[in-house]
């Protein structure tokens, strides 16, 4: 065999085994669609281009070869061509994996960049606020509006501003461990938020008018009524002249606005240490009028009494006065508290105030 077959031969071989990865991609184009990720066919192309430059380019066997067959001898020049032009043809297999991988690049780029304009947007889901903040801010709203301001203060307090201050005494059963969460350095969690008429009329003096929403916490196992931790709001009006009458009829005025004008107040004598006299007040009930029947049947948000007991009040104690400089002889005022949890229950007829805190998105979503 001459020079020129044998390296033919050879070439071909040596070719057939480096494209032999390529052969299959047209044969099954599904193999390349599942498996080859667009990295991958961008990488295979860049083998099969070096693959090119190798049997194909200027400095290949292939051109030498090629270049040869003008000085071959007259007799083997027709078979050499012939020769050469039929391996030309199988290098060809190059262009058809070419095109397949390209093609294929091409798609998995137009699905990439793809964007569908058709298809419906994803809303963000919006949160909303607490039903205990929702409350408490339309309340907010009733005493602002008359002329109330917004005071805010600490949770965890000092034993003179949690008792002494409000003429709680030693012996008093609010103090008692059991009752309240004491921290290792004898501060205590305030269980009512009636700490802050001290802190305030301290800040302000009087005369002062204002209410104090805030957490307040007391050692009670979690059951349907209690929680460890829950929301009053404070009231305080101290000025010269005031009675239980401006208590009684502030009272009744912010119940209408919340539950409508027909509301009713009444008030039964009761003991606080820091007011004197001390009164609980209920209101009519929301949801029957005061009947105690709602459809025929014994309402229950009143448990058929037509009441709801609502929170505590009376006249500011002069003793609290004292403490806070300011003279019982010029000044009087009245003092209100009551807690939310309760309140909101009874408003949608939740069965446990447990749920309040539970957060769980499938009972908070329901109250917007
Ligand atoms: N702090 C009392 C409680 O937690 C409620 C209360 C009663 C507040 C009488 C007052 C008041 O301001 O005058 O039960």
């Amino acid at each position: 065999m001459s020079d020129w077959k044998e390296q033919i031969v050879n070439l071909r071989e040596a070719f057939n085994k480096d494209f032999e990865r390529f052969k299959n991609l047209e044969n099954d184009k599904s193999l390349l669609e599942l498996t080859l990720s667009l990295n991958d066919t961008e990488v295979l192309l860049q083998e099969l281009e070096d693959l090119n430059i190798k049997y194909r380019g200027k400095k290949s066997e292939f051109a030498s070869l090629s270049k040869a067959i003008g000085g071959a001898p007259p007799e083997d020049r027709a078979a050499f061509g012939k020769a050469i032009s039929e391996l030309s043809a199988e290098f060809n297999k190059i262009w058809g994996a070419e095109a397949i991988l390209s093609a294929h690049i091409m798609d998995l780029r137009a699905a990439l960049e793809s964007l569908d304009v058709t298809i419906p947007g994803k809303r963000p889901r919006t949160g909303h606020l607490h039903l205990i903040t929702l409350l408490r801010q339309r309340i907010e709203e009733i005493f602002v509006s008359m002329g109330y301001a917004i005071e805010d203060d600490r949770e965890i307090e000092t034993d003179y501003y949690n008792f002494d201050a409000l003429n709680i005494p030693e012996g008093h059963p609010a103090r008692e461990s059991q009752d309240t969460f004491y921290t290792t350095t004898g501060l205590a969690l305030r269980s009512q938020t009636s700490t802050v008429q001290i802190r305030a009329m301290e800040r302000r003096g009087a005369p002062i008018r204002i209410i104090a929403p805030g957490r307040v916490f007391r050692r009670d196992t979690p059951d349907m009524t209690h929680v460890p931790m829950f929301h009053q709001i404070e009231g305080l009006s101290v000025d010269k002249g005031i009675t239980m009458a401006h208590l009684k009829g502030t009272v009744a005025e912010w119940l209408r606005r919340l539950f409508g004008k027909d509301t009713k107040i009444r008030f039964r004598p009761s003991y606080f240490p820091f007011t004197e006299p001390s009164a609980e007040f209920d209101f009519s009930c929301f949801k029957c009028g005061g009947g105690g029947k709602f459809e025929g049947e014994r309402c229950r948000p009143c448990k058929g009494s037509g009441w709801i007991e609502l929170g505590g009040s009376g006249m500011v104690h002069p003793n609290v006065l004292k403490n806070c400089n300011v003279d019982p002889k010029v000044y009087s005022g009245f003092a209100f508290g009551f807690g939310l949890e309760r309140m909101c229950a009874l408003m949608y007829s939740l069965d446990d105030i447990r749920l309040m805190f539970e957060n769980d998105v499938r009972f908070l979503e329901q109250f917007r």
